[in-house]
């Protein structure tokens, strides 16, 4: 029987998962036109409105700063917030809406720590990201430096780093020096690629996470986490976690 079982196992069914006990997001692209997420105001109120009616009642929104591709600052995202929210509040949008950033762990960001003002949220976190073509260069100093300065690094969707998937034992290691991890509620249904589900189910089977966002940069991404179905055994993890969500 159990050896049939293996064989034949049976997909597990999926089941409707309500965002509403999250709380806040702490991952998406909602200003407009400055990143790869939003491209219109039209755009930013969809999203918002939609994080809204998923019961989200706190976003902090993290536009990229890359040194190549975004090249964001504090000033450019400071605006942009502004301006999103008056318009959130004349389309009577109820969500409170802060920004940070989410920065790209380059020469350039390394060089900045300690010299210029970095985005945070909550009690020093700082939201941090790598290449998904190949390993950063100097990423253990990138961290070391940001920890010496006293923030709190929390690195974005670390189940979306392909060259790591084989290497569980290196998010044991960034575990060990207290980084904290953020995983995109979408990599639990497949939208990026089947390996990185696993690893996202992996790491939050082993309550190796802290934060869950929804990295929203579009209307098809939220028509995903509107239909969102997830595995029972997946729902049970994440009730299992000691999410910081709520509590920034
Ligand atoms: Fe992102």
């Amino acid at each position: 029987m159990g050896i049939f079982n293996h064989i034949f196992k049976k997909k597990e069914p999926l089941v409707p998962f309500s965002l509403s006990f999250i709380g806040n997001d702490l991952h998406s692209h909602l200003i407009p036109g400055i990143d790869d997420g939003a491209k219109t105001m039209e755009d930013s109120l969809f999203l918002a409105s939609g994080l809204a009616d998923l019961g989200y009642k706190k976003v902090i929104t993290t536009p990229h700063i890359m040194s190549d591709y975004y090249k964001n600052n504090p000033t450019i995202i400071k605006k942009g917030l502004l301006e999103l929210n008056s318009t959130l509040e004349k389309n009577d949008i109820d969500l409170k809406v802060e920004a940070a950033a989410e920065y790209y762990v380059d020469f350039d960001f390394i060089e900045k720590i300690g010299k210029e003002e970095l985005l945070t949220f909550g009690d020093n976190y700082i939201l941090i990201e790598c290449s998904f073509i190949e390993p950063p260069r100097d990423f253990k100093e990138g961290l070391f430096r940001l920890q010496i300065n006293g923030y709190k690094p929390i690195l974005a969707h670390p189940e979306r780093y392909q060259y790591w998937h084989k290497r569980t034992n290196f998010y044991d290691e960034l575990k060990d020096r207290d980084i904290l991890f953020q995983v995109n509620i979408l990599s639990l249904i497949g939208i990026y690629s089947p390996q990185v589900t696993s690893v996202a189910e992996y790491l939050i089977k082993n309550k190796m996470v802290e934060v869950l966002g929804t990295d929203l940069h579009n209307e098809y991404q939220m028509g995903q986490l509107k239909n969102l179905k997830l595995k029972q055994g997946v729902i049970n993890n994440i009730m299992e976690l000691n999410l910081l969500n709520s509590t920034l």
